[in-house]
């Protein structure tokens, strides 16, 4: 049966919906269709369906897990074949230790932790920090994980460096792990005289620098290279969390591309084409606190994931079409997915308020906004969000958006069409031009 938004129980008494059943957050509520939150109910490849039965070309693949596509027939196959051999054992299996000789065979000095979330294994690296240092401050930059020192006074990490809306502090109540003795200092410039003093600022509370790989995207390996070195300099471990970007823009991600040599990186979603793995890679010496550091749980050693790691693995190594690799077939995928939708705004005659950029070689691209007042007007960018809604189109606004391998079946030129109808769209009902 489909459900539709419409309440379990019609009577009065104010029953819940079904929707209501689940508690959300703010970002598992970005899509709706006339004034309704969708509800998902099936995806294939590069599309998902909602209850009502409507299909959406989908650019947000569960905020960024889904990188083969949506019930990818191999991937399923694969998946399958494994599971005989059951999904839990007392302890870590020969999969988990063949994935990782697979993951990390270019780091033979590494091993590697193995968590459900990247949340979990940022928590790790703190722990570790601490332990290492004696010091519990943190110095973040990016949007690190949800749990209370990743995301206390944090800011809006994904709007551009010089956005009005990027320096609002949120979530800035009910949260442990922070305060005078144990900092959690924010890096949001991303210059390194502003890194220096925060370094002095709260010098010998710091134990741990934790930067969001998606943000070297606003600066240059060279000033992240500097960044690293100050930070060591200063005592503090450093962390390059790679949870948006390894496993999609390269195997390992950014910081292994351009050899930055972090103490440590963290890499999630994209690894199982959406079954949750995250791991927190480091060498040998420092990985071998984990023990002391208590740094696992029950589904730590769940297996699922990881058969859906090795099966994930299995397809984005071989090449596709052109490209030598899936990684590589994906980044060519997001950037023409990007400049579709910047041709679209054009065509639509918006193309000096809006267009689209690939980010990091392409496997994730996102809008940009060439007007500095549309910018800071969450009002009309949300409109615009609701405007592709409306034309079968899910992206991000304000994050960038995901790409997987199945949208290379893309129609192009259909997907132009019902961009640039959205765009025509925003740009008569919500007035994009007005400021
Ligand atoms: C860079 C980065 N770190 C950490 C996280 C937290 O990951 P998770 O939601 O798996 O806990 C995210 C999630 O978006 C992220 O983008």
């Amino acid at each position: 049966m489909k459900l539709g938004a419409r309440s379990i129980n019609s009577g009065q008494g104010g029953s819940l919906s079904k929707h209501e059943r689940i508690a959300h957050s703010k970002i598992t509520r970005k899509f709706k269709s006339a004034g309704q939150q969708l509800l998902f109910s099936q995806g294939k490849r590069g599309e998902v369906s909602d209850a009502n039965g409507v299909t959406y070309t989908d650019f947000v693949m569960g905020y960024g897990p889904v990188i083969l596509g949506h019930s990818d027939d191999q991937f399923s196959e694969i998946l399958s074949r494994y599971l005989v051999n059951g999904v839990m054992m007392p302890g870590y299996t020969t999969f988990h230790q063949e994935y990782l000789e697979r993951l990390l065979g270019d780091r033979p000095k590494d091993r590697g932790a193995y968590f459900k979330t990247a949340s979990e294994a940022v928590t790790a690296a703190f722990r570790l920090a601490a332990m290492r240092t004696g010091r519990l401050g943190v110095v973040r930059s990016g949007y690190i994980g949800w749990h209370d020192a990743q995301i206390a006074n944090s800011l809006k990490w994904h709007e551009p460096l010089h956005s009005p809306l990027r320096e609002k502090l949120r979530y800035t109540d009910a949260m442990r792990g922070i305060g005078e003795t144990e900092p959690a200092a924010n890096w949001v410039d991303l210059r390194l005289e502003s890194l220096a003093e925060l370094l002095d600022r709260h010098k010998g509370l710091l134990g741990c620098f934790v930067f969001d790989a998606y943000l070297a995207s606003f600066t240059t390996p060279e000033v992240l290279r500097q960044a690293v070195a100050m930070c060591r300099e200063a005592g503090l471990l450093t962390v390059f969390d790679e949870t948006k970007t390894g496993g999609r823009i390269s195997p390992l991600g950014y910081d292994h591309d351009n050899r930055l040599g972090s103490d440590l990186i963290v890499i999630g979603k994209a690894l199982a084409n959406g079954a949750p793995l995250s791991l927190l890679v480091g060498d040998a010496e420092l990985l071998a606190q984990a023990e002391r550091a208590r740094l696992s749980g029950t589904f730590s050693k769940e297996m699922i994931a990881v058969y859906a790691a090795l099966a994930t693995r299995d397809i984005l190594e071989k090449p596709v079409g052109d490209s030598p690799d899936g990684w590589a077939e994906i980044g060519r995928i997001g950037t023409q997915v990007a400049s579709v939708f910047t041709a679209a705004a054009q065509d639509a005659g918006v193309g000096s308020l809006v267009g689209a950029r690939p980010v990091l070689g392409g496997g994730m691209f996102e809008l940009v906004y060439h007007d500095d007042t549309l910018l800071g007007d969450k009002e009309r960018r949300e409109a615009l969000l609701a405007a592709l809604t409306g034309a079968g189109i899910l992206l991000l606004e304000g994050h960038p958006s995901f790409v997987s391998l199945a949208h290379r079946d893309t129609d192009w030129a259909d997907l132009h069409d019902r961009a640039r109808q959205a765009f025509e769209e925003w740009n008569t009902s919500a007035g994009a031009g007005r400021g």
